[in-house]
């Protein structure tokens, strides 16, 4: 008897709990949705949990069967464009930014230099948690960009890359082979 009672007010609690955050996502869900207007989102991209900003007068663009983590931030300003490709994952806490101050400059200074530039992700790419896209990087299909890095330079397709600065660790394999096969033959 007991446990039953235990059980069922467990279920009951669970219940509540589920009902309490889904209204604190409201306002999340609702931006999100502000999103799909305002930008070039396929309706099968995922905005995977809370806590992302997309934002600029920029284009924005995200491909079929991607996602984007919690916390993700997503700046397109005027004149430039973030496109994230297809089957893309962009893991959590991953920055992306179109405009930059320069930072040689007289920060004292009331109008400041900045860096513009577009940020390309190419198709299948997978972007680890915590990553800093800088200005004007391309990321190459199937690229891997291994957790809080720094991506300040073009990524080339096919390979693994880490750190800050993000550097190329290797090709995949598959790519490595296929290439090595075609000079052989
Ligand atoms: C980049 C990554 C994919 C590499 O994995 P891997 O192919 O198994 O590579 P290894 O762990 O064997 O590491 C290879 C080398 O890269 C270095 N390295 C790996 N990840 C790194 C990172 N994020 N930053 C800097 N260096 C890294 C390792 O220290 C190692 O260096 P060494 O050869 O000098 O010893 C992986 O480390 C990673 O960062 N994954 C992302 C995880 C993530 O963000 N998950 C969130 C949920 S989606």
């Amino acid at each position: 008897m007991i446990n039953k009672i235990l059980h069922i007010s467990m279920k009951v609690l669970f219940k509540f709990g589920d009902l309490l955050s889904n209204f604190f996502a409201l306002p999340d869900k609702i931006r999100y949705f502000e999103y799909r207007k305002k930008y070039h989102i396929h309706e099968s991209f995922n905005f995977n949990n809370l806590g992302t900003l997309f934002y600029g007068e920029g284009e924005i663009r995200c491909g079929e069967g991607s996602y984007i983590g919690r916390y993700g931030q997503v700046f397109a300003c005027k004149g430039c464009k973030v496109i994230i490709g297809k089957h893309c994952e962009i893991s959590h806490f991953v920055k992306i930014y179109t405009s930059n101050n320069e930072a040689d400059q007289d920060m004292s200074q009331k109008f400041r230099k900045e860096k513009t530039g577009d940020v390309i992700i190419g198709d299948y790419c997978w972007i680890g948690a915590g990553v800093f896209i800088n200005a004007g990087c391309k990321i190459g299909d199937n690229s891997v960009i291994g957790a809080n890095s720094v991506v300040t330079k073009d990524i080339p397709a096919h390979c693994i890359a880490a750190g800050a600065p993000a550097k190329i660790l290797k090709f995949k394999s598959y790519f490595d082979k296929q290439n090595k096969t075609d000079l052989a033959g």
